[in-house]
């Protein structure tokens, strides 16, 4: 990039005050971590820097899942775009952007479009090699009940899940294509899957919203196949993102999920936990090949039925 372009991009993000640090970006710093290693304005769209560190943007990232792919692409060295509802209350992410430079923090609720939209404009400079799509609402199990659906958690479900995800993924597929990598991961949910369903049938509006983004996400592969961007479906299997398998037997068990504990007690069932889970989706996405575009999978790289 040449200098004058380079000052360019400096003087139009000083004056619409990215470089004057926002609140997420500042509340980094504050818990003590270095100076962002996000290297705004210096990254063209469309020009990959040759040894540059790959970028994650992630979705949902202060808890769960989201967090432990968080946590996994900071210790890697990537540039890791964190984005969650409410940066002031993610400790844990801001431990995480206090000790590893290479993680900015930055407020996003994927139900704001305006928001997506902004936030995919202020980063149109930078490329991002993975978007991860992880945030989900998963509700309440007694509100997802036949005959006694919540409408408007069900309305709620599919604003994050379906149209959040959807507008997430359109918005930031410009600095997808753009990248070295070009990959769009979303996670899915086998409870997603009409082949997969057993009864007794739960969580109407959160299986709905996945069987949604499990077609529109097929459709995101055929759409982006011609530029090379590999979009995947991962279902991550059963992951203890509620710490279940600390709780004591003493400990109050909510009750969307006391059969789950109860199972998960007698040794019935098991869950992964959110690193081991990363782990083996982070070698799926590594190696993710153009045949695996557009197709559900297991986390461990199985073929899920739709
Ligand atoms: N855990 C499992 O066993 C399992 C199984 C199959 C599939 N999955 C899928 O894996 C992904 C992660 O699951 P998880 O168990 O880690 O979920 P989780 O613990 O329930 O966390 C959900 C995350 O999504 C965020 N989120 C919710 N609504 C949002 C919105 N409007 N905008 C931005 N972020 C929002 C939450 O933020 P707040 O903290 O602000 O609410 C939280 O960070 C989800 O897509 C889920 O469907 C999980």
């Amino acid at each position: 990039m040449t200098v004058i372009r380079r000052k360019l991009f400096l003087t139009v993000m000083l004056v619409s005050g990215i470089l004057s640090a926002g609140p997420e970006w500042s509340a980094a710093h504050e818990s003590g971590g270095a100076a962002p290693v996000v290297e705004r304005g210096v990254i063209d769209p469309g020009v990959v820097e040759p040894g540059a560190a790959p970028t994650v943007l992630i979705t949902g990232s202060n808890r769960g899942i989201g967090l432990a792919f968080a946590r996994h692409y900071a210790t890697l060295g990537w540039r890791v775009i964190a984005t969650c509802r409410n940066p002031a209350q993610a400790d844990d992410l801001k431990a995480i952007a206090a000790e590893y430079p290479n993680v900015v923090i930055e407020r996003l609720d994927i139900t704001d479009h305006a928001a997506v939209d902004a936030m995919a404009e202020r980063y149109s400079y930078m490329t991002i090699d993975v978007l991860l799509n992880n945030a989900a609402l998963l509700g309440n199990r007694s509100e997802q009940a036949f005959g006694q659906l919540d409408y408007d958690l069900f309305r709620r479900i599919i604003e994050v899940n379906i149209l959040g995800t959807m507008k997430m993924t359109e918005a930031f597929t410009p600095h997808v294509t753009a990248s070295a990598q070009k990959k769009i991961i979303t996670l899915g949910s086998a409870a997603g899957s009409i082949q997969m369903i057993n009864p007794p049938p739960d969580f109407y509006a959160y299986r709905a919203s996945k069987v949604a983004l499990h077609l529109l996400m097929k459709n995101v592969a055929l759409q982006l196949a011609d530029q090379g961007v590999l979009v995947a479906l991962i279902n991550p299997g059963l992951v203890d993102t509620r710490g279940f398998a600390k709780l004591g037997p003493d400990d109050p068990v909510p009750d969307d999920f006391k059969e789950v504990v109860r199972l998960l007690r007698s040794g019935a069932l098991q869950l992964s936990t959110p690193e081991d889970a990363v782990d083996q989706m982070v070698t799926l996405i590594d190696n993710l090949t153009p045949e695996q575009t557009g197709i559900f999978l297991n986390a461990d790289g199985q073929v899920l039925p739709w």
